[in-house]
């Protein structure tokens, strides 16, 4: 019997009704009245620093957003030197002030709604629901962490023991964090990897996706405004360079990183080549996520379900669906219902209102996507490749593969990958899946509670959804995060990701 965790006063933001129209035209012509030209800098002890500067180009038409001042190697060193010098007060305030520290940041990133939809909308190419959903999810983890930054840090835990003997275990922040960011959730990420941190007594160097730096810049401004010590919240726009920097100096205490398995490989192996201590990582990467159809699902509802997971956000959701593994007896309807529902997506501009799938991120990941969609053409039965306006857009894909093991990496954007199953094959498909390494999202659409309850049951996946879609995680709700290739764990926006950011201290005292 699963405990129940939700008896907190913390709700979640509120959404807004798509069909209360006033309210949408009011949104939007708010979101109108921002101007850029916008700017990010590295901000180090609250001082901006000089250094390379380029444009930033967004990916809906490439026009000019505003600049950004990198971070070479030598800046992103002295923003840890900083943070090393401003940890100690920041891990020594109560934590009652750094959970209110959070909660006003959380007010500002309302006041602030405006401009980050538009910096969301312009900088990373999301559609409005996209925006406000991310901008949604940036509040809560703010206010999440606080709720429950208060409970763990607050007091010490009293521990039982023999007469004449008092046990407490506190938990303590571990020092300097890194915290590297991706662009996919520029905001919502960039500022819940910060917030678990700061929560958890570290101070900060945050590095966020070089496609995106000023939506985080002005979420970096927040916090500061918001109380966040200037000392223990720093900020290095910037590449791999950047980053090296950050992993390799000497005043690391952990990582936090979302992004490709190929780079937390990397940083893995850059924290084991370090001497000294034994440094954390906290990793969250990709999948080739599955959702597995039995011939009960209701064809209506999977196809609803599969559009939303594999195409919503242009596929760019690490908890997108890639893999769609169907019973052969219902596969030829199950399909035909998809592409059908698919076809109908509107690519484009994502200011329109009518627009599904933005943009993709950059020419690197287009090209990327077009050569993936280039081999399918050739390798795969194609059910649909609609043509895509120019630009950086990718239209809607759905490939059919032989095997399971056709797809062996996670293809980042609007490509569905479909294989027909027998029912007499389910166990070993489950296995394939296993097999592959990822862990973190998987769906599940069958009306059999046995069929998913084996599946769900015989997979390591962190975030498993049966009879609907498999994004959007809710803060609270859907803790988010894998295992294996997908990540280490622990979840973002669950109970125990702070304690990962904290180490543990038990004082024994002979009374
Ligand atoms: N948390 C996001 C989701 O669930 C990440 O991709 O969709």
């Amino acid at each position: 019997r699963p405990r129940d965790l939700f008896g907190s006063e913390r709700r979640n933001s509120e959404g807004l009704a798509f069909g209360d129209r006033a309210a949408v035209e009011a949104l939007c012509a708010g979101i109108a009245r921002v101007t850029g030209p916008f700017a990010a800098k590295p901000i180090i002890d609250g001082r901006e620093r000089e250094g390379r500067t380029r444009p930033v180009l967004g990916p809906i038409d490439g026009a000019s957003l505003g600049t950004v001042t990198e971070a070479d190697a030598a800046t992103a060193a002295r923003a840890m030197d900083a943070a090393a010098r401003g940890v100690s007060d920041w891990a020594a305030a109560p934590a009652e002030t750094r959970a209110a520290c959070l909660e006003r940041t959380a007010d500002a990133f309302a006041a602030n709604r405006d401009t980050l939809l538009h910096l969301l909308r312009t900088e990373a190419g999301k559609t409005l629901d996209d925006a406000l959903a991310e901008w949604r999810e940036a509040i809560d983890f703010l206010r999440y962490y606080a709720a429950e930054g208060r409970k763990l840090f607050a007091a010490p835990l009293a521990l039982p023991g023999p007469a004449g003997e008092a046990n407490t275990l506190r938990l303590h922040g571990r020092g300097v964090f890194a915290a590297i960011s991706p662009w996919n959730f520029p905001l919502a990420i960039f500022t819940g990897q910060i917030a678990a941190a700061l929560m958890a007594g570290n101070a900060v160097v945050a590095k966020p996706a070089p496609q995106t730096p000023l939506v985080a810049d002005l979420a970096l401004r927040l916090l500061h405004g918001a109380g966040i010590s200037v000392g223990a919240l720093h900020l290095v726009p910037g590449g791999p360079e950047a980053g090296a920097a950050l992993i390799g100096h000497p005043a690391l205490a952990g990582v936090v990183f979302t992004g490709s398995t190929a780079t937390a490989r990397a940083i893995n192996r850059a924290l084991a080549a370090r001497d000294g201590a034994i440094l954390p990582l906290i990793a969250e990467t990709g999948g080739i996520n599955a959702m597995i159809v039995d011939a009960t699902a209701l064809p209506e509802q999977v196809a609803d379900d599969v559009v939303t997971s594999a195409f919503r956000s242009a596929g760019q959701r690490c908890s997108a669906l890639r893999l769609l593994l169907v019973q052969e007896d219902v596969a030829e309807g199950m399909i035909a219902t998809i592409v059908g529902a698919a076809r109908e997506l509107r690519v484009g501009d994502p200011r329109e209102l009518a627009t599904d799938l933005g943009p993709v991120i950059d020419a690197e990941a287009k090209a990327r996507l077009d050569a993936h969609i280039a081999r399918m053409g050739r390798e795969a039965r194609t059910h649909l490749a609609e043509t895509a306006p120019p630009g950086l857009y990718v239209a809607p894909h759905v490939f059919e593969l032989e095997r399971i093991t056709d797809l062996c990496e996670e293809v980042f954007g609007p490509i569905l990958h479909v294989v027909r199953y027998r029912s007499d094959e389910l166990d070993r498909v489950v296995e394939k899946i296993r097999a592959g390494g990822y862990g973190l999202t998987l769906g599940i659409h069958s009306r059999i509670e046995s069929t998913w309850t084996r599946i769900a049951a015989a997979l390591p996946h962190g975030n498993s959804y049966v009879n609907r879609n498999m994004i959007g995680a809710v803060v609270g709700s859907q803790p988010f995060g894998g295992s294996g290739l997908s990540g280490t764990g622990p979840k973002a926006g669950g109970p125990h990701y702070l304690v990962r950011f904290a180490t543990e201290r038990t004082l024994t005292v002979n009374t």
